[in-house]
């Protein structure tokens, strides 16, 4: 089971690479050859929602894709965790619930002290407006939010590797979003995704 999933994961990792065959048509063309584009779709905008061809719109469009995307890696990456039974040691707050006794999923919204969700809705606003964003104007794209600080050896990258990277970041979050989506209904269905450890 676990090795098929495995494979799953590998095989759809491939489908991840950049391409430029991408081209349906709409009237100006403007975004077909943009990151993202890629098989098995092309470019995909049956809305229409960049077919007037403004940079503006598509870079602002771009932006909350990229941020939704890596909040719902987050979110995959929380849900597994927690649904993994793993918790931080020690109590959430000082009526000496700790948080092992948080359930996972949909149950941990209620059992969450009310102080503990301002702390973290505190937090990531603070990430939010201080730390997740271009703050030194010096991102070279949509969502580069180095601030000439992490770099991971971006820099030593040639162009395709660094196209092929952020192609990676998109999908992988296209499929986050969905993801986490599908883990929140079925649970909500009473369904489980994940094999029962
Ligand atoms: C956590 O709460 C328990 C009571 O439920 C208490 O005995 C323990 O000392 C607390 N731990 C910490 C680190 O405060």
């Amino acid at each position: 089971m676990k090795l098929a999933l495995l494979a799953s994961l590998v095989a759809s990792a491939a489908a991840f690479a950049p391409s430029k065959v991408a081209q349906t048509s709409t009237a100006l063309k403007a975004f077909e050859n943009e990151l993202g584009a890629q098989p098995p779709l092309g470019f995909f905008d049956p809305l229409g929602l960049v077919a007037d061809g403004n940079e503006a719109k598509f870079d602002r469009l771009r932006y909350v894709e990229l941020k939704h995307g890596r909040i719902s890696m987050l979110a995959v990456v929380g849900y597994l965790i927690e649904k993994a039974g793993i918790r931080l040691p020690g109590n959430i707050s000082y009526d000496g619930t700790s948080f092992a006794d948080i359930p996972d999923g949909f149950d941990a919204l209620s059992a969450i002290p009310s102080a503990g969700f301002l702390q973290i809705f505190a937090f990531i606003g603070f990430l939010e407006i201080f730390v997740m964003q271009d703050v030194q104007g010096t991102g070279e794209f949509v969502g580069d939010f180095r601030n000439g600080f992490i770099d991971f050896g971006w820099d030593s990258f040639d162009e395709e590797t660094k196209l092929k990277k952020r192609a990676i970041e998109l999908n992988q979050g296209r499929a986050a979003m969905m993801g986490i989506l599908a883990l929140m209904v079925h649970e909500k269905l009473g369904v489980s995704l994940i094999p029962e450890l």
